[in-house]
């Protein structure tokens, strides 16, 4: 199984890169390839509400009003076997981001209903949040919304702080390497 581990965080040694990191290894314990996409590496502009709301995201399924990084990306997105979505909480919801790249994927995959590029593909989906930890809930409901919009799989959530930092890394480890077994 090949996996696209996404993360979004601008810090390359925080919480959110510990996080794809123990995604990494356990894809790969598995016997699974996992490729770690940053998307602080990417330029993915938000969308343009293109015509009157919907642009050609809904006839076309690809996103024709902002030419960056999202094309490419979305598509490795649909070539991947599984996806893990690693987000810091800001303000109780995804980066802004991890908002950018999932608000479009949403656009372009949710008008195909079962016909979905994603449905039935499994998504771990990871909230790294701060000290206390609030807003850690309304984020991984958020990332639960677009799961089902896209008709995707939602294998597993985690909600991660600093304080149940060691334990949660296990658990995401263990979670990424039994989405590399399913549904083996
Ligand atoms: C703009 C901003 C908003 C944040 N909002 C929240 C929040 O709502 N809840 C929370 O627990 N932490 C919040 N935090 C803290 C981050 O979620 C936390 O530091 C996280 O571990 C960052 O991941 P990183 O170490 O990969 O950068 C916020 C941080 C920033 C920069």
């Amino acid at each position: 199984m090949h996996v696209l581990v996404i993360e979004s965080s601008p810090n390359t040694d925080g919480l959110t890169a510990a996080c794809a990191r123990a995604a990494l290894e356990g894809v790969q314990s598995a016997g699974g390839t996992a490729e770690d996409v940053r998307l602080k590496d990417l330029e993915i502009g938000s969308c343009n509400q293109c015509a009157d709301g919907w642009g050609d995201c809904r006839p076309n399924h690809e996103c024709g009003g902002v030419q960056d990084d999202f094309q490419a990306l979305h598509q490795r997105a649909i070539a991947a076997d599984a996806l893990v979505l690693v987000t810091p909480v800001y303000w109780g919801d995804m980066s802004e981001s991890m908002k950018n790249f999932t608000d479009r994927m949403r656009r372009c995959e949710a008008s195909l209903g079962e016909e979905s590029r994603l449905f039935g593909k499994p998504v771990l989906m990871v909230a790294a949040a701060g000290g206390g930890g609030g807003g850690m809930i309304s984020c991984l409901t958020n990332m639960e919304r677009w799961a089902h919009h896209v008709r995707a799989l939602p294998f597993d959530f985690v909600g991660i702080k600093r304080i149940t930092r060691a334990h949660k890394l296990e658990t995401i480890r263990a979670a990424a390497e039994a989405m590399a077994r399913y549904p083996g």
